[in-house]
């Protein structure tokens, strides 16, 4: 299992990797930004079950290269032949402007980060997913992304939300063009962490909406166990309510 963005003290990858290791034999891959950073180091200490292995890789979402780099690594270094499940995690969300105040660099950034950088981590391990026997690529989006529900997320996310529009298109594609490959968009819901705790603050909500990452992570891992190529693939699935949302 691949999980990319696991790195923060405090956020949804690094929970998910903290669950993931205490099942049996799991052998579970950290992507991280950075992995001599004091955080990314810690994720050694996390504990295991004494048949689960980490492995740690560096990607960059925002890099052109790291997601094939990190793929040849694991098949030439660390023996790793098929995966089960990838886990495009990491994302951004920066800005928080009205459409008539976003920038090419904002729309670029948000978009590369959240969007193509989930293409190239597809392209980069679907040889591996094409092994397994369920493979599942599942995707963090958000309701922010959502065009059916902007009557009732009415944020300024005019350079958020497009990136994530754009994931949930391109993966609901990725659902149509895979014979094998399950691809599932996820809604992980407002977090307690950096990026949940400033949207609270910042959009006037209360912090009660605020769901742990322990949580967070328990919802999620639901979905991803769960999914499949004939039940949740090709759809946009709330982890908190473990409904489907309107795209
Ligand atoms: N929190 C919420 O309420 C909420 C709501 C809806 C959707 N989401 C989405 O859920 C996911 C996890 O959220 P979170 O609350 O855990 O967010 P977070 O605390 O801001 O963490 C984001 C994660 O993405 C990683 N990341 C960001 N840019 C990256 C890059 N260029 N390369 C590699 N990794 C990068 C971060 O790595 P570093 O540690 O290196 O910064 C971090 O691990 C994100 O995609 C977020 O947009 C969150």
């Amino acid at each position: 299992m691949k999980v990319l963005g696991g790195e923060k003290a405090e956020c949804l990858g690094r929970a998910i990797v903290t669950a993931l290791l205490l099942r049996e034999e799991a052998t579970v891959i950290a992507a991280v930004r950075d992995p001599d950073h004091e955080t990314a180091k810690s994720l050694q200490g996390l504990p295991k079950r004494q048949t689960a292995h980490l492995i740690v890789v560096k990607i960059d979402a925002a890099s052109h290269t790291d997601h094939a780099s990190a793929v040849k690594q694991l098949q030439d270094q660390c023996g790793i032949k098929s995966i089960d499940v990838v886990i495009a995690n990491a994302g951004i969300i920066k800005t928080t402007p009205l459409v008539r105040e976003s920038t090419i660099e904002g729309l670029l950034e948000h978009y590369h980060v959240n969007a193509i950088s989930t293409v190239m981590l597809y392209q980069a391990t679907r040889p591996l997913l094409l092994e397994a026997h369920n493979p599942r690529f599942i995707v963090t989006s958000g309701s922010g992304g959502s065009i059916a529900q902007q009557d009732k997320i009415q944020f300024p996310l005019a350079e958020y939300g497009p990136s994530r529009a754009a994931v949930n298109w391109l993966f609901r594609k990725v659902h149509f063009e895979e014979e094998r490959i399950a691809a599932v968009l996820v809604d992980p819901g407002l977090i307690d962490t950096e990026t949940g705790g400033s949207a609270v603050t910042q959009f006037g909500m209360h912090r009660s909406n605020l769901q742990s990452v322990e949580q967070s992570a328990e919802n999620y891992l639901k979905v991803v166990d769960s999914a499949s190529k004939e039940n949740t693939s090709g759809k946009f699935i709330s982890a908190q309510s473990q409904t489907e949302l309107e795209w």
